[in-house]
């Protein structure tokens, strides 16, 4: 590694937060600025992807300004440009793209995609200094669930994944059917601290072929009938109850397919990565779990774990160091998978 401190100035705008940071080498953040749209979205029950286009195009130079102010720097003493090309809406994720690559090409600076995913692990080597791979990782995002052997710095390995609904769409996609709103996650996280987690017992889904792989979609279904079965027969359904019962299945599935990995592995670190790695019950459940194998768990801060340009900055460290340039052909990949590199 250099010896020489790497300052890059990431940006994030690949779903509804645009996000700017300035990061030296990889962790240690400088600013971190992230201007989220969740309000406005809302009103509609979700992201409405050209609404999250316009809101970044609004916001972006601003966000970008505040990131150099409040880092105390210029674009003259930036290292590199890095920004999230890929996965996520294609419109949002091109007005960060388009953005780094206009500064990179002012200012003479070297220009780096980053792959979203990648950014959520690698924020957890911010805040957790002496991280280092091999480990695992699960990570468990609003459009992605995966399990994943990191071997090295930039080197990922997915042992398993969602086959259907990722883990925070199914907590926002619940917390709509109990009528708790959008963002989801958050909202089912604190109202469940009143439920009774076994009042419900819904299905700890298996994916047969693969013993990592998740499926979310079966567990939202069981929750929507229940609703079903409860409103046909004119009951009231406790909400509380409902959440709780659910985060407690998603709880159960994710610690499952992580402690079997760590038994195969071998491996004696793990981490959580993305939005929802901030649920208490989450953290609560493999801080134990961990604790009772002797297992060294990494979890980011919540500002961490959702979308933020921090983990933009990190990934990009690691790739920077490692030689990695982009052209100005990088375009915005909506469906990148984990692994891939645009050439
Ligand atoms: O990583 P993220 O910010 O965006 C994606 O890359 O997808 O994750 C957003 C997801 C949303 O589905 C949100 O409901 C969920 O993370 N989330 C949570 C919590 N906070 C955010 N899910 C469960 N418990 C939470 N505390
Ligand atoms: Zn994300």
């Amino acid at each position: 590694m250099e010896n020489k401190e790497v300052k890059i100035l990431a940006i994030e705008s690949s779903c509804d937060e645009t996000a700017a940071a300035v990061v030296v080498n990889g962790r240690k953040v400088l600013s971190n600025v992230i201007a989220s749209q969740i309000d406005l979205h809302t009103l509609y029950g979700g992201v409405v992807p050209e609404i999250a286009s316009r809101k970044h195009i609004e916001n972006i130079n601003y966000v970008i300004d505040k990131a150099l102010k409040d880092a105390d720097t210029t674009l003259d003493d930036i290292d590199a440009v890095a920004v999230t090309y890929g996965p996520g809406l294609v419109g949002a994720l091109l007005v960060g793209v388009a953005e780094a690559k206009a500064i990179a090409f002012a200012k003479n600076k070297p220009l780096i995609g980053v792959h979203h995913i990648e950014g959520h692990i690698c924020a957890n080597y911010v805040e957790n200094t002496e991280l280092e791979p091999p480990f695992l990782c699960l990570i468990v995002s609003g459009g992605h669930t995966h399990l994943v052997m990191v071997e090295d710095y930039c080197q990922y390995k997915i042992l398993g994944k969602s086959r259907d609904d990722a883990a925070g769409e199914a907590f926002d996609k619940v917390a709509r059917a109990i009528g708790l709103g959008y963002p989801g996650g958050p909202k089912i996280d604190k109202v469940s601290v009143e439920g009774n987690p076994t009042a419900f017992d819904f299905p700890r889904a298996k994916v047969t072929g693969s013993e990592y792989d998740f499926s979310f979609s079966g567990m939202k279904s069981a929750v929507l009938n229940e609703l079903n079965a409860h409103k046909m027969k004119g009951e009231e359904i406790n909400q509380a109850d409902v959440a709780a019962s659910f985060q407690a299945a998603v709880v159960d599935t994710l610690i499952a397919r992580a402690m079997k990995a760590v038994e195969e592995t071998g491996m004696k670190k793990i981490a959580l990565a993305g939005g929802v790695a901030s649920n208490t019950a989450i953290r609560k459940a493999f801080t134990e779990e961990c604790t009772k194998r002797g297992i060294d768990f990494y979890y980011p801060s919540p500002i961490l774990c959702t979308d933020n340009a921090v983990m933009i900055g990190s990934a990009a460290y690691f790739e920077y160091i490692k030689g990695t340039r982009h052209g100005w052909d990088l375009n915005a990949i909506p469906n990148l998978k984990l692994g891939e590199k645009y050439e």
